[in-house]
């Protein structure tokens, strides 16, 4: 608790202090409820959720499993189509007496069908207050491992992408890994496709480049999916690993689409993609790739944005991420070296600040990349940047542009290998501390606030922990004021532009939360907790109205020695029940969020 709080930052809530609760716990003045949950039914005719009694079938038609980024499309009178991202599944909190090394196949299967997508019509109900799930017929749509999707833009069809089972390298199955997200202005969703590499396995060890900078491939899969479908046995089918790790597309509005892989942005650990129009009307896409060391990327389109939110306009604005230009960022400080000694203390200009370029990687057929065709571009992506000297940084999560004054958020979560694992890069102005285990936010401004400028320039808006400990920067704020924050992972904002972060893995020892923070004006860096969730979750998702704000709330209880033999957290139904991420929804007694 601070000791005198202060609501004249416009946003309308004391901070809630750190806790190891098995609960949300909100602000004061706020009320909060489940939207949905594992297992609730999404599409008509969906079972009612039996832990005991799970099938596949049933699975397909219900809430997926640890749901990360939402996202809401307005539908006008007070309903959205919610869209969800299930990145992962926890076995061994699906099901009791799970066998890590013998699952059945039974099991594997509800794996597919609890991991990928779900769209859900929500509607606030006027009187409660509440967001409540309709069984709309329509719209509603669960999109799984075993969904078709679309390779679009310039590598489909390539021969990186065709598979004994797809020979035209542009039809392909399925989405996993989905961490966060983002909605168009053109009324669709976006999300991208993370940690794709435990999804493969290789009895031998692979020593091809283009595989192992993508990750360490063991010789059989955590889930085991390869024993039911041998796709995801790399030695069996090479290019399918090529696959995953792009940009998915996917339109609410229309249930019958197919949703599309973007090439054209580029293959890598995609942790979200938010877009930002430029004034002549092209759009830029920002994403980051979540591994230590790894980049932050944009994309900008050929063509310009159409108004209007027909269908038929929706269709045109859905070709803008097909075909542009994609670029990878380079940052330079402008403190001399030796100021920069990895303990985060400031450099004598006051600042973690400097200049920066996107370089040219790709656009349309032309590679910009030495050694490197375009194709290989967008499939290798990674190496090509590594080929241009990208600034590597310390995992890149979530990036969103401000739409009230342009500049553009980076969460850097964490890197606890900086200038500790030895060849590995040391400390640097934009990522300066060595072992970095609470992250940083970044914060940049295109050169004449045009986001398809190619210069930039930068400075650390946040240098997260303990407050109380000379390595934290909280945008010059007067640190006595502000709540702690740690591992920084999805940003959001609201209208008047303060910036919302949720936290992923709190290196503090307290539960993780959601904060918002003024990116502008006097209040500028005072960080304030909302809420915190409950014990072994992961704050994601957030999405910020005015009258209300939306979490996901994922894998509450995985707390170490839990599992569904011995549940450590009853949340949300409480009693002896198993705790099951959600959606939940957070709203003021009287009054906006912020003002
Ligand atoms: Fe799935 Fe990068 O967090
Ligand atoms: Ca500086
Ligand atoms: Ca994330
Ligand atoms: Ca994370």
């Amino acid at each position: 608790r601070h000791n005198r709080p202060d609501r004249r930052d416009g946003l309308n809530f004391d901070p809630v202090a750190p806790n190891t609760e098995d609960r949300i716990v909100t602000a004061e003045g706020y009320d909060q409820a489940v939207v949905i949950r594992w297992g609730d039914a999404v599409l008509p005719g969906a079972p009612k959720f039996d832990f005991d009694k799970q099938t596949a079938a049933a699975q397909a038609k219900q809430f997926g499993f640890n749901n990360d980024f939402c996202g809401l499309v307005p539908l006008g009178h007070n309903r959205w189509l919610m869209g969800s991202n299930h990145e992962y599944t926890s076995e061994t909190f699906m099901f009791k007496g799970y066998s890590d090394a013998n699952p059945t196949e039974e099991q594997v299967k509800i794996g597919w069908a609890a991991h990928g997508f779900s769209v859900v019509v929500v509607q606030k109900d006027f009187w409660s207050g509440k967001l409540v799930p309709k069984l709309d017929r329509y719209y509603n749509r669960r999109i799984t491992v075993t969904t078709q999707f679309a390779f679009d833009g310039p590598a489909a069809g390539s021969k990186y992408l065709q598979t004994s089972a797809d020979k035209t390298g542009r039809k392909v199955f399925g989405t996993f890994g989905n961490c966060a997200g983002g909605v168009t202005p053109w009324g669709t969703i976006l999300s991208g496709e993370e940690n794709f590499d435990g999804y493969f396995c290789s009895p031998t060890t692979p020593t091809d480049p283009r595989v192992t900078r993508y990750g360490k491939i063991a010789t059989a899969t955590a889930r085991k999916w390869e024993r039911f479908d041998k796709r995801f046995d790399i030695t069996q089918e090479p290019n399918e690993f090529n696959r995953f790790g792009w940009i998915v597309e996917i339109d609410p509005n229309d249930p019958n689409s197919t949703p599309v892989k973007h090439t054209a942005l580029g293959r890598f650990k995609h942790e979200a993609c938010n877009i930002r129009v430029a004034c002549d009307g092209r759009v830029v896409a920002y994403m980051g790739d979540d591994e230590r060391f790894d980049y932050i990327y944009k994309f900008v389109s050929k063509n310009r944005i159409k108004h209007g939110d027909s269908q038929r306009v929706r269709e045109e604005n859905k070709k803008l991420l097909s075909e542009g230009t994609l670029y990878v960022a380079r940052f330079t400080g402008d403190s001399p070296a030796s100021e920069i000694d990895g303990t985060g203390k400031l450099p004598s200009d006051g600042e973690f600040d400097g200049t920066g370029e996107w370089i040219p990687l790709v656009s349309g057929n032309k590679s910009f990349v030495d050694g490197f065709t375009a194709e290989e571009v967008y499939v290798f992506t990674r190496q090509a940047a590594d080929k241009v000297g990208a600034t590597k940084m310390d995992r890149p999560e979530d990036i969103e542009p401000n739409p009230k004054t342009g500049r553009v958020y980076a969460a850097l979560t964490n890197n606890t290998d900086r200038g500790v694992v030895a060849g590995k890069e040391g400390p640097t102005e934009i990522n300066p501390r060595i072992g970095n285990k609470h992250g940083h936010v970044l914060e940049w401004e295109e050169r004449g606030n045009d986001p398809t400028a190619t210069k930039f320039s930068w400075k650390l808006f946040l240098v997260c922990g303990d407050p109380a400990s000379p390595d934290t920067y909280f945008g010059g704020y007067d640190k006595t004021q502000v709540s702690p924050i740690s591992c920084p992972d999805n940003v959001a904002f609201d209208k008047r532009g303060n910036l919302w972060i949720s936290s992923d893995g709190n290196a503090l020892k307290s539960n993780d939360g959601l904060f918002a923070v003024p990116t502008e004006g006097k209040y500028r860096g005072r960080v304030k907790q909302f809420l915190t969730v409950p014990k072994g979750a992961e704050t994601c998702g957030p999405v910020i109205e005015d009258d209300f704000v939306l979490v996901s709330v994922q894998h509450p209880g995985e707390i170490t020695g839990a599992s569904a033999d011995n549940p450590l957290s009853h949340w949300p139904d409480g009693g002896t029940s198993q705790p099951r991420p959600s959606v939940v929804a957070i709203w003021p007694r009287r009054g906006p969020i912020c003002d």
